[in-house]
């Protein structure tokens, strides 16, 4: 996690470009200032001619904004939309059927280009297909799918048919997907053979063979397999369907089904700060508006931008900024297979230069990891590249500190670039706090200010507002279009999570912290304030850790804090008391290996703990509850200084202090 006083004493200004402001969506500070103010005097007039404006509908709302329920807020209800026909039809429509859509490039940098035309046929035969096996609109469908047209197909025809989608990302274990197919109640899962990655085909179907052969899953009529590899895989008769034979012969065209505003668009599970991750629903219109404005606003994107976000379709920044968001604007977009270091770590560049990007949108992690690449290898350093075509540089998924922004802004953007710096998360549906690319100066390492129309602020533990300066919990106290919905199956939780009655009931609460600059009002978000952990741009809980840990029949407790890194941002420390007695030397690492497997077994590889360490118990208090606070500073490496009277064990913590 980056350091709060580095931000603090940060005071680099890099204004944008004259040239860039000229042209821009929002160009300069005072159209930004009209727009805030415009939102702040009629919230929902400001809504309601963005919503006609940028969106097509079969029927119009009357109705912007109802707060009765709150938090259960609706927008637009009334109104009858599809999200796909947004996202294709119109392009059809507008002439511009032959403009690229999708430019994919393989693992092995095969590239396909696909039209709009291409891409909308594809989606109605891909629909058809569901229906005609029985999919209707209502019913859940994981997709269980690599980075390929046919996964952003996937979504755009389940959108369709007003089925609700839940993209399971491809690194999640069969456990993982066996608790969402469960959660979700879902009636098929589009998967692909395998998923070919750095040269490697590696088994998608096969797991989820695997999750289906659990148990719990008998919602499941279909497993849709879509192929992307070469050898055998196994194959359940009645039940498995290629997606090849699934869409032969279906119509070109499928009429969109007319769905409420309201309408679950999709589920998309993340970590919390219990156990279980959460079902985060979205809605219809409201999410895609978003989807569409923060294109506008923050991408700033024109018609000949080459657009290229490198997130997957499995994560949120992959549905609203690759499956929606770039479609519903006729953009023209490079979807990614393979990983940034294959065949070397200078694939990202290699491919900026071929495809002549112009917008870039990447994790602080992957820009840290390219960024020793090339202090390693001058050969495949940014300077060795033309990247020239850039215009706009994004960064999502985590703070990003100053001196990966500097090399980011001086190397890859050749100082002509505006770097957005993107806050948001799963629930928020898109950008909240972010440069506006032709309008704000940019500071490296904070998020800016919020955007038109996005309520934030920072207050204290019963929600009062804060002082600027002053570090405290990060609110939005209106609610806005794409916000998340509900909790899947579990409205209490999403109350208690996002709307909790210390801050009044109605402000969402975002789970991290903040603070705002005295002078300009900037904000730099501090990290989570709950037990979440960010590491590499995934966000994962560590009570979800621990509990994969202690279903392991040899771990007794298990306590999971993050400690910072340098590259990853943050990694996974854990603190494991074993039923046998602790093991030392080649015994503890070998039991190590053993439990980072299954950790990476019941969840995925992305939440193997980098360090376990062992005890005969845990710091605690004497009412038993474990200090992790302590355990934060024992996996830094630091010295405590704190007060540890009320430990019951003081004794323990030298033991802990050691990683084996
Ligand atoms: O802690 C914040 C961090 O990522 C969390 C959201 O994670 P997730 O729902 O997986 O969505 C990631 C992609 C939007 C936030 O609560 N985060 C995200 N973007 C930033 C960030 N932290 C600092 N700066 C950002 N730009």
């Amino acid at each position: 996690m980056a350091d709060i006083e580095t931000f603090k004493q940060e005071n680099r200004v890099f204004a944008p470009p004259a040239e860039f402001v000229k042209n821009a969506a929002i160009s300069g500070m005072d159209a930004y200032h009209a727009m805030c103010k415009e939102a702040e005097q009629d919230y929902e007039g400001f809504w309601a001619k963005l919503a006609k404006q940028n969106l097509q509908w079969k029927q119009p709302f009357t109705k912007t904004l109802n707060e009765s329920e709150a938090p259960f807020y609706k927008w637009f209800e009334d109104g009858k939309i599809n999200v796909s026909y947004n996202c294709l039809d119109v392009h059809l429509e507008n002439g511009n059927a032959d403009k690229t859509a999708i430019i994919f490039e393989s693992d092995d940098a095969t590239v396909t280009r696909v039209s709009y035309r291409e891409l909308h046929k594809k989606v109605c035969q891909f629909a058809n297909g569901l229906k005609s096996l029985g999919v209707k609109k209502g019913d859940r469908v994981v997709i269980y799918m690599p980075m390929s047209v046919e996964g952003v197909a996937a979504m755009q025809a389940c959108a369709r048919i007003g089925a609700t989608h839940s993209v399971v990302f491809g690194g999640f274990s069969a456990k993982s997907l066996q608790e969402r197919v469960i959660d979700a109640g879902a009636v098929a899962v589009l998967t692909s053979d395998v998923q070919v990655r750095g040269g490697k085909q590696l088994p998608l179907k096969a797991i989820v063979d695997e999750a289906l052969n659990m148990g719990g899953c008998d919602t499941i009529k279909n497993v849709i397999v879509y192929k992307r590899g070469s050898g055998e895989i196994n194959w359940v008769n009645g039940r498995d369907l290629w997606l090849h034979d699934v869409v032969a012969g279906q119509a070109e065209t499928c009429e969109p089904e007319w769905v409420d505003a309201e309408h679950p668009l999709f589920i998309l599970y993340t970590s919390g700060s219990t156990g279980k991750p959460k079902g985060v629903q979205h809605a219809s219109a409201g999410y895609l508006l978003w989807a569409v404005l923060t294109m506008k606003w923050t991408f700033d994107i024109k018609p000949n931008d080459v657009y290229w976000c490198t997130a997957d379709i499995g994560w949120i920044t992959g549905h609203t900024y690759i499956a929606y968001g770039p479609l519903a604007v006729g953009a023209t977009q490079i979807v990614f297979e393979g990983v940034p270091t294959y065949p070397n770590a200078g694939r990202f560049w290699d491919m900026v230069q071929r495809h002549k990007a112009s917008i870039f949108y990447t994790a602080p992690t992957a820009i840290r990891s390219l960024i020793k690449a090339a202090d390693a290898d001058e050969k495949i350093h940014p300077k060795q590249y033309d990247l020239s075509s850039l215009r706009l540089l994004g960064s999502v998924g985590e703070p990003i500190n100053p001196e990966a922004w500097m090399w980011y802004y001086k190397n890859v953007g050749g100082e002509k670039c505006p770097v957005v710096d993107t806050f948001w998360q799963t629930e928020t549906g898109g950008h909240m706090i972010s440069p506006l690319p032709g309008a704000t100066p940019q500071v490296p390492g904070s998020c800016t200010l919020p955007l038109p129309g996005i309520a934030a602020a920072i207050v204290d533990e019963t929600g009062n507002d804060l002082p600027d300066g002053n570090g405290g919990i990060l609110v939005v106290k209106r609610p806005w279009p794409s916000m998340i919905r509900t909790i899947w199956n579990d409205p209490e939780r999403f109350k208690k999570s996002y709307f909790p009655e210390e801050l009044g009931g109605k402000i969402y609460l975002a789970g991290d912290g903040a603070i705002r600059n005295k002078d300009n009002g900037y904000f730099t978000i501090t990290g989570r304030i709950d037990d979440v952990l960010n590491v590499s741009g995934h966000r994962m809980g560590t009570m979800e850790i621990e509990s994969a840990l202690v279903a392991n029949s040899m771990v007794a407790e298990a306590a999971v804090v993050g400690k910072p890194d340098p590259t990853t941002g943050e990694s996974i420390c854990a603190f494991v008391v074993l039923k046998r007695p602790r093991p030392t030397g080649d015994e503890a690492k070998q039991i190590a290996k053993e439990l980072r497997d299954w950790v990476a077994k019941e969840i995925g590889p992305i939440a193997k703990p980098k360090e376990i360490r062992f005890g005969d118990n845990l710091p605690k208090t004497r009412s038993g509850k474990i200090m992790r606070r302590l355990l934060r500073v024992l996996a830094k490496g630091e010295d405590i200084t704190q007060d540890v009277s009320t430990l019951e064990n003081p004794a323990i913590l030298d033991q802990l202090k050691e990683a084996q």
